[in-house]
């Protein structure tokens, strides 16, 4: 059966309706789907969303030589972009954006869910000095409270980051919400926004446990 997208498209909330990348995300979803396989496609999942990420970004007017003559040509201009993987699950995200911009840098948040609070505990936080500077796509696969992402976007802005958009994969809608009320400035663009968090905070339909599949661990 064919499904007709939601128009679920608001400037601070997108899901992006590109059919590779539906297609992409049920594979992702399929529990049959190998270690190999799921790190390969939460790379490319990432990239081609990192596409409709960056479409606004700023380009200013160049003068090119080609073999023949001189021309008129664009660069990207204004904020240098740096990725911040929530470890460990967003290092999936990282490569496939890396490969569409080369230049960008990369910051790295170290947060983990506790299993009973369902509370975030952070570990780790690096990211360039000149945070004020720069545009921050914050990666991780998995939105589902939203208390993983409010602490690191709130992490990234004690830092200095004041241009912040945070990409995920799968989102849950409480987890949408919280994201919403704590930083309404950050636009959130997912791949897929599924129904509900069960009693354990697992997103529904989901995928699963995103870190423990690209690492192959549990
Ligand atoms: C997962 C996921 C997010 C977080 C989402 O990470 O990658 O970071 O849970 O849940 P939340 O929205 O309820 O905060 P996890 O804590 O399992 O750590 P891991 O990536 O190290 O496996
Ligand atoms: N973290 C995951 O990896 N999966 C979920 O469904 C929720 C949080």
């Amino acid at each position: 059966m064919t499904t007709t997208p939601p128009a679920r498209s608001t400037p601070l909330f997108t899901v992006v309706q590109h059919p590779l990348v539906r297609h992409k995300v049920t594979l992702l979803r399929d529990k049959n789907t190998p270690k190999k396989i799921f790190k390969e496609l939460v790379d490319e999942i990432a990239m081609l969303m990192a596409y409709e990420a960056t479409a606004d970004l700023a380009l200013e007017q160049v003068s090119v030589e080609t073999p023949l003559e001189t021309t008129q040509g664009e660069r990207l201009a204004g904020k240098k972009l740096t990725l911040v993987p929530i470890l460990r699950a967003g290092l999936g995200m990282v490569d496939g954006i890396l490969r569409l911009v080369p230049s960008a840098r990369v910051g790295h948040i170290g947060l983990y869910r506790d299993h009973d609070t369902l509370e975030p505990v952070d570990y780790y936080f690096k990211i360039p000095a000149d945070a004020p500077e720069r545009e921050f796509l914050l990666l991780d696969p998995m939105l589902a409270t939203g208390g993983s992402a409010v602490a690191a976007i709130t992490a990234l802005k004690r830092a200095g980051a004041q241009r912040i958009r945070f990409l995920c994969l799968v989102a849950a809608p409480a987890g949408v919400t919280r994201v919403h009320e704590a930083h309404p400035d950050v636009p959130i663009i997912c791949a897929a926004l599924d129904r509900e968090l069960n009693a354990h905070g697992y997103i529904l339909p989901g995928l699963g446990d995103a870190g423990d599949r690209l690492f192959g661990t549990r």
